[in-house]
């Protein structure tokens, strides 16, 4: 066993990152940047392409049932999108499962457009330098319609609280060369690594910010992300094997953090670094 698998081998070495990596100037600066780039925008957001692609998309007929997704039901009601995204992950009793939005998509474009998804699933997301895949512009419209939304995941039905209590054993499992868990990087308040603040995502508050500013546009790549993306990218700080898009880890994963975030507004999609 290498000391970095022991529990305090794990710690030790993220106080060296840290120390090592934060020199508090460094920090100051690079929330300058970060702040003045979103003053310079004000309001103008990039992800509006985005957004308008996506409402695009879902009232675009497509698939061997050429309809389009508008009757699509996201959770409250076929058709309703507006504040659809604050109350996902659920249970959705066609599928038999709790989906996230991404899932549920996913899942409409099959069961009600009669699509083959594999060209979506073969790529959710999109690689630098891409323009943007449809996934992404989809879940960019309904976090738009959502926006002001109050956090509600719901927890009635046995499989969202099984989701939930899945999404607890992942977010504390130490897994991978470092022996991380999510909880190593986002269990404490006022945390960095690099540039990056880590929301403490085990609060109320922590996880409020973080469950209502995805999906988000990010500056540095100059592309909206979801959610779904934003854990798998975690995953791999993590160094787990890739999580998939719309698979029962992420949506766990989701429903442990929006249910943390009851109560907080929507306020997607964000500006990230
Ligand atoms: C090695 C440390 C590390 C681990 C482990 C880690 N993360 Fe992160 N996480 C980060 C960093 C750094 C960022 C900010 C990245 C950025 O700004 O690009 C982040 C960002 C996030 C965000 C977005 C926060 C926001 O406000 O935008 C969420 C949500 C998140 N992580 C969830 C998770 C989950 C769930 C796991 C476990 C699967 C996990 N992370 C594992 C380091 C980590």
């Amino acid at each position: 066993m290498t000391k970095l698998h022991n529990n305090s081998g794990a710690l030790v070495g993220i106080a060296a990152l840290c120390a090592a990596l934060l020199a508090p100037q460094v920090v100051a600066q690079g929330d300058d940047v970060f702040a003045e780039y979103r003053e310079m925008m004000g309001d103008e957001n990039p992800a509006i392409f985005t957004i308008e692609e996506g409402q695009e998309l879902w009232e675009t007929p497509m698939g061997s049932k050429n309809v389009s997704l508008e009757q699509c039901d996201l959770g409250l009601g076929p058709g309703v999108v507006d504040g659809a995204l604050a109350q996902l992950p659920r249970y959705f009793d066609d599928a038999k499962a709790v989906q996230d939005v991404e899932a549920r998509l996913i899942y409409c474009m099959e069961t009600q457009q009669g699509r083959d998804v594999i060209d979506v699933l073969v790529k959710p997301y999109s690689a630098a330098g891409d323009q943007g895949t449809e996934l992404e512009a989809l879940v960019a419209f309904i976090a738009d319609r959502s926006i002001d939304a109050v956090v509600n995941l719901p927890q009635d039905h046995p499989e969202e609280q099984n989701m939930y209590k899945k999404g607890e054993e992942i977010f504390y499992y130490r897994a991978g060369p470092h022996d991380f868990s999510c909880a190593t990087c986002h269990s404490q308040t006022d945390k960095r690594i690099r540039l990056q603040a880590l929301p403490n995502l085990t609060t109320n508050e922590g996880a409020g910010f973080a469950f209502t500013s995805w999906p988000a546009y990010r500056i540095s790549e100059g592309l909206l992300r979801t959610m779904g993306w934003r854990m798998q990218s975690c995953g791999r700080q993590q160094r787990l094997p890739q999580f998939q898009s719309g698979s029962d880890a992420v949506i766990a994963l989701e429903t442990f953090m929006g249910v943390n975030a009851k109560g907080a507004v929507m306020a997607a999609p964000g500006l990230k670094r």
